[in-house]
């Protein structure tokens, strides 16, 4: 399981960071539960805070009923006017009361209207029930009109120190021994980000090391599988079960080889992905349904088996987790060596990036003298690799 997932906090005390917006969000709710109605809140901020998980937490913890919207249904008018719509929102009145959660707003700035964005704002001018919007950047123009429904609140980055403390509580209950110097560093080029240090933590925990070959065993087991009894004692005992469907999502078309065999595997992987996501909101029982489809059902999706040797892939999900955490720990690295010699922080310090890369193109190596840049850190400004620096 994500480490993300199991750890999702799932009260608001058990939130970090940004306490008093959390304890701002909690009036809010009061009041709305006592029936005074409040503006809906647009919770802007930097990625893995907790802006998502906010709405999740009221739902459970006030035993609301979540109506969710998210990125890819916005920009749909008919689908926004049909979830939103006044009569679905009416059932309410002996239901359990309702939230709305619109995820990650900001799918909508910077482009033309297709009416998704005036629904939503007509929805939000006269919300009947609590309504949450999400966004990384509230300042694009085209969010204006959402904007001045909702009342504003903003979450920071969460501390290095917070994080650190999480990252050993997690690290704790789930038996992986890592240095301190380790965790420090991971809390380190988190950022701020919680979801990014725990998905960094899961890297380096044993479900990503010695479990490995298990899990490997268990990818072969399945694509290679020939009835569904075999693989069902196969991934009967306890499974790591979204690293291994990550795994198969992977490996799918490694394996099987006519279309009508990938065709069918990934039919049956996504049917469990939609189970998946009602199972989020409704019964955990049925998620043994699910483990059937992305499991055995992927197995019998194939006409014959595959008799040959396959090379199965590492989830490229996991890979860019970790390499877009390598790719912040450069940026930040960078940032610090430009802001010593042009004293600006390191965060403005960024900017000049691409000036340097400009500048670089001919100068290279007085740019590497100047701010003592390593190959690997003139590589990544110069976006190329790093032996054509060395050359
Ligand atoms: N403030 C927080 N406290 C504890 N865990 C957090 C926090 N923020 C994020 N997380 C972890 O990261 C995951 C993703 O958080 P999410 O709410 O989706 O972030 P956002 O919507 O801000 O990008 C959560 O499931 C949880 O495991
Ligand atoms: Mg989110």
């Amino acid at each position: 399981m994500l480490l993300t997932t199991k750890y999702a906090p799932k009260k608001l005390d058990d939130l970090i960071g940004n306490s008093e917006q959390v304890e701002h969000i909690k009036q809010w709710i009061l009041h709305w539960l006592s029936g005074k109605p409040r503006k809906p809140l647009l919770i802007y901020g930097p990625p893995g805070v907790g802006k998502t998980s906010i709405a999740y937490i009221l739902k459970d913890q006030f035993d609301l009923e979540i109506i969710e919207m998210n990125a890819s249904e916005l920009r749909n008018k008919d689908r926004v006017e049909r979830v939103l719509g006044q009569s679905a929102l009416a059932g309410s009145l002996f239901g359990r009361t309702k939230i709305v959660l619109v995820d990650d707003a900001d799918v909508l700035a910077g482009r033309k209207d297709s009416g998704g964005g005036t629904a939503i704002k007509n929805f939000l001018a006269e919300s009947p029930c609590p309504a949450i919007v999400t966004a990384t950047d509230v300042w694009d123009k085209s969010l204006s009109t959402i904007r001045a429904e909702c009342e504003l609140l903003e979450f920071k980055k969460i501390s290095k120190g917070s994080i650190k403390k999480h990252l050993e509580t997690v690290a704790k209950a789930e038996q992986i021994t890592l240095s301190p110097e380790i965790i420090d560093a991971i809390a380190e080029r988190a950022e701020g980000d919680v979801r990014a240090a725990l998905n960094d933590l899961q890297c380096h925990g044993p479900s990503a090391r010695t479990h490995e070959k298990d899990i490997f065993q268990i990818v072969r087991g399945i694509l290679k599988g020939e009835s569904y009894a075999a693989v069902k004692e196969l991934v009967g005992g306890d499974i790591d079960y979204d690293i291994i469907k990550l795994w198969i999502d992977e490996n799918i078309s490694n394996e099987y080889e006519t279309p009508d065999d990938i065709a069918a595997g990934y039919d049956s992987l996504s049917k469990a992905d939609i189970f998946d996501g009602r199972i989020r909101k409704t019964h955990w029982q049925m998620l043994k349904y699910s483990i059937d489809l992305a499991t055995a059902g992927v197995a019998i999706a194939k006409k014959t088996p595959y008799r040959k040797f396959t090379k199965y892939n590492f989830p490229s999900y996991l890979k860019n987790m970790s390499r877009s955490v390598e790719r912040r720990a450069m940026l930040k690295a960078i940032g610090i060596k430009i802001g010593k010699r042009v004293h600006v922080n390191a965060r403005d310090a960024r900017e000049y990036i691409p000036l340097l890369k400009e500048y670089g193109k001919s100068n290279m190596q007085k740019l590497m003298d100047f701010y003592e840049f390593s190959e690997e850190e003139i590589a990544f400004i110069l976006e190329t690799s790093v032996s054509k620096v060395k050359k």
